[in-house]
């Protein structure tokens, strides 16, 4: 065993502790960027200028009139950038544009007195505008061979030929929808000067590193000049990793041009007009199957819809390219990635990262081909999972396969899932109107950021006079309770109650140079950075024990609050006790602790290597009930088991697993995005701006009976404490629920049915497929010669995303 991953008897790691802010969070009371406001004097309020256009060219901006608003103090404009005009780090996101790329982007922006008076100002900006063609759809930019950064591929042995000799091949197109991250925070910054004119930004940023750079590189500072707090942020979900640097800067452009501190924060409309969402993709598949049902050749092209820049785009497409795999073995295969450049939002990471459109693929190949194959859905998937001498198409060997079956036997067993399925067949026989369905599904994620440079992190470690711990790590808290988690690591590592454990906000002047909180990684980055540190300063402690206790250095013991020697019978100290004779002796109280995941490797052009340190599984069952007269359905019952090896803090993952699950189910069956798809004057507006129209899971959506448990024995070597990431893997096991709503819909038509489901699956999207299924209609029969459905089918041009 490592001794990273190793557990001492007595750890507060493992124990399942509440979020450290939940009682904060549920009084009210706990501080997020925007709170602090009201804590400041003087502040100038920021709001912006948005196009009415999703393409066009600013001939004219005459900010001349603003400044007749009362109130109004500055309008921040391209001419005031002392540095960099660009928001991001691929220089093709212009923060004042000349040229606007999508409907709502902002051209400029106002600074007033009251946000009301901003607000005025800004509405008094005169700007001409010379419409230009806009491509609002990921068709429309295919079609038009609009696309941005590298084209991926990703191959191993023949495709061609396997499908050229396989049993069965099957061939289909799919189009996806992207997702709201609707955060409750909405973007935010509070940006400061000294008297020095260096920058102080509060923001709500998952990467306050490159927010520091960004805001940098725009003013035309050093980093050394730039410090980046973060509090907590209200809801990340990979929506606050590159996105908040364009807010922060215009914040500190702000301060810096008026000497006010300036805070700028969206309102929900400006958040979900202005900011990228996860992206929708595009997908033309080839599938080969033996006639025993294994799968031997995967042949497909994947296009997401990046929206106007690059931001996330290409690192999301490389985790989409592998996970298409999800968790099953594909000898043959070929995948292309490529990014449309549209007119829309900038598309970024959301939970996941790409994962989930990835699998998704494969998940809606094995969830159409089943009937066509005459396999069982649950069969044919456990038959195609990995085993443990299998290697995954990028040439990872997948180890602890095993785990896909422990996870998936233990989901029959405690989900009574063959019961369940044979009283569903005898519900559906006798109602003709409502029908249910059952469907399993797993999940394989890589953990690690595929750029290798990434997986680092760093951590501030300071031990008082007092003998009470202050820590500091470069992750950032979102939700996800990665600061709950790292106060245990530190309690576990020096052998402390949790108690004398407190822990400062995550700021670049503590710990720079520091990865975003993002991948899931959170934990395994930042926990074994702050291992580190407190080790170096018990390693420091430990001397000064032994002289005392008659020991020698190695046998001493930190328990509890207590230094002792290896035998409980021994002489015990108090910890502080130790830690003031340290002081006393002159000794470092304090430690910088750092830590780079060991034996990553990654050729991103040739994409190939091991970027992963591990991968996260899980599985789930669940079970819906469809309404055969209008799509509407309810999700009786969902049951999940999934490896978060030995859990840190196992109510945090719980939730985090909760969470995770009903926030996939809203992607993949309630959230509907829709933008202005005409040639109207609207077009390429974002036609669901709020919660009005927007669709988000509630209370009311949860499965009526969930049950979530935590894979047993499932130490990992080699990660902190044993542990495993949880943050994101969770999400994809929502697929179970799309599977389960196809197996519905299917169970209106005749025996052996293939049906296409648009996704979102919103009950209207249900509808029209469990209506073709009834319908009887050809194309959802076996082929003889398997081909597919597809063609002959379109799915309805009102789904629009089939
Ligand atoms: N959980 C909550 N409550 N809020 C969030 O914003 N973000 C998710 C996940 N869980 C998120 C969350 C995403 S996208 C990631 S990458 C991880 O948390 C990041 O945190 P971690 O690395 O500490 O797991
Ligand atoms: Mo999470 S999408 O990696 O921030």
């Amino acid at each position: 065993m490592s001794t990273l991953s190793e557990r001492p008897q007595h750890a507060v790691v493992g124990l399942p502790l509440p979020h450290e802010s939940a009682a904060l969070h549920v009084t009210g009371e706990a501080l997020y960027t925007d709170d602090l406001v009201a804590r400041t004097r003087d502040v100038l309020h920021a709001w912006p200028v948005q196009a009415p256009h999703a393409h066009a060219r600013v001939t004219v901006l005459r900010v001349a009139p603003a400044y007749d608003v009362p109130g109004v103090v500055r309008v921040l404009t391209a001419d005031d950038v002392p540095g960099v005009n660009d928001a991001g780090v691929k220089h093709d996101e212009p923060l004042f544009p000349s040229e606007v790329m999508f409907h709502g982007h902002a051209v400029c922006w106002v600074l007033g007195e009251t946000q009301e008076a901003a607000r005025l100002g800004a509405a008094a900006v005169e700007v001409d505008y010379e419409p230009l063609p806009a491509l609002v759809t990921v068709r429309e930019a295919i079609e038009a061979g609009s696309f941005q950064g590298a084209q991926r591929h990703l191959a191993r042995g023949d495709a061609d030929a396997a499908l050229a000799s396989a049993a069965h091949v099957f061939e289909g197109e799919l189009e996806f929808a992207g997702q709201e991250h609707f955060y409750l925070e909405t973007h935010a910054s509070l940006a400061l000067v000294d008297e020095a004119g260096q920058v102080f930004v509060q923001s709500s940023t998952q990467h306050p590193s490159e927010t520091q750079e960004i805001v940098a590189h725009v003013l035309g500072l050093a980093s050394h000049e730039v410090t980046v707090q973060c509090l907590r942020m209200g809801g990340g979900f990979g929506g606050k990793e590159m996105q908040p640097h364009g807010y922060a800067a215009i914040a500190a452009l702000g301060a810096r041009l008026t000497g006010r501190p300036v805070r700028l924060r969206l309102n929900r409309t400006q958040d979900i007009t202005m900011s990228g969402k996860r992206h929708g993709f595009h997908a033309r598949w080839r599938a080969g199957f033996d006639a025993d049902g294994h799968i031997v050749a995967l042949d497909a092209t994947l296009t997401s819809d990046g929206g106007w820049s690059l931001d996330l785009s290409e690192p999301v497409m490389a985790r989409a390219m592998c996970h298409i795999d999800n968790a099953y073995w594909i000898p043959d295969i070929r995948v292309d990635g490529r990014i449309a450049k549209t007119n829309k939002t900038s598309q970024t990471a959301f939970r996941g990262f790409g994962g989930p459109q990835g699998m998704m693929v494969i998940e809606d190949i094995l969830g159409r081909c089943a009937p066509m194959l005459g396999v069982d859905p649950l069969e044919l998937r456990r038959r195609n999972f990995y085993r443990s001498d299998h290697t995954t198409p990028y040439g990872q060997p997948v180890r602890h396969a095993e785990r896909l079956e422990a996870c998936w036997s233990q989901v029959l067993a405690t989900g009574d899932v063959e019961r369940r399925r044979t009283e569903i067949a005898r519900f559906n026989a006798a109602h003709p109107h409502v029908k249910r369905g059952l469907a399993m599904t797993p999940v394989k994620f890589g953990i690690s950021f595929n750029l290798t440079a990434f997986n680092q992190a760093g951590a501030l470690v300071h031990v008082y006079k007092d003998g009470s711990v202050l820590i500091n790590h470069g992750g950032t808290e979102m939700g996800q309770g990665l600061h709950t988690k790292m106060i245990q690591v530190a309690a576990t590592t020096l052998g402390v109650p949790m108690s004398r454990v407190r822990l400062a906000p995550t700021r670049t002047d503590k710990v720079p140079n520091t990865s975003a909180t993002a991948a899931s990684s959170g934990a395994d980055l930042n926990g074994a950075a702050i291992k580190n540190a407190c080790e170096q300063i018990l390693e420091r402690l430990a001397r000064v024990a032994a002289g005392r206790l008659g020991v020698s250095v190695p046998d001493v013991r930190f328990v509890d609050g207590a230094v002792r020697g290896l035998s409980a019978r021994d002489e015990r100290l108090s910890w502080e006790e130790v830690v003031h004779d340290a002081y006393m002796q002159r000794v470092q109280l304090w430690a910088a602790g750092f830590y780079r995941t060991e034996g990553l490797h990654w050729d991103s052009e040739a994409m190939y290597g091991e970027p992963f340190k591990y991968f996260a599984y899980g599985v789930a069952a669940a079970e819906v009930e469809v309404d055969g007269f209008t799509g509407a359905y309810t999700l009786r019952r969902v049951d999940i088991v999934h490896d978060v090896g030995d859990s840190l803090s196992p109510l945090v993952d719980i939730g985090q697993i909760e969470g995770g699950f009903v926030q996939g189910a809203g992607w993949l069956t309630l959230e509907d995005l829709r933008w202005d798809e005409s040639d109207g004057p609207h077009r390429g507006r974002l036609a669901t701006q709020s919660a009005s129209t927007y669709k988000l899971p509630s209370f009311s959506e949860m499965p009526e009976v969930f049950h979530v448990t935590l894979l047993e024995k499932a130490h990992e070597d080699g990660a902190v404490y044993g542990s495993k990431a949880v943050g994101e893997p969770p999400l994809m096991l929502a697929f179970s629920v799309r599977e389960a709503l196809r197996q519905a819909a299917a169970a209106f038509g005749p025996a052996g049915t293939s049906v296409q489901l648009a996704s979102p699956a919103t009950p209207e999207a249900v509808y029209w497929a469990l209506d073709r299924a009834r319908a009887g209609h050809a194309a959802a029969r076996v082929d003889v010669d398997g081909v597919p459905a597809d063609r002959e089918a379109p799915v309805p041009a009102v789904q629009g995303r089939g």
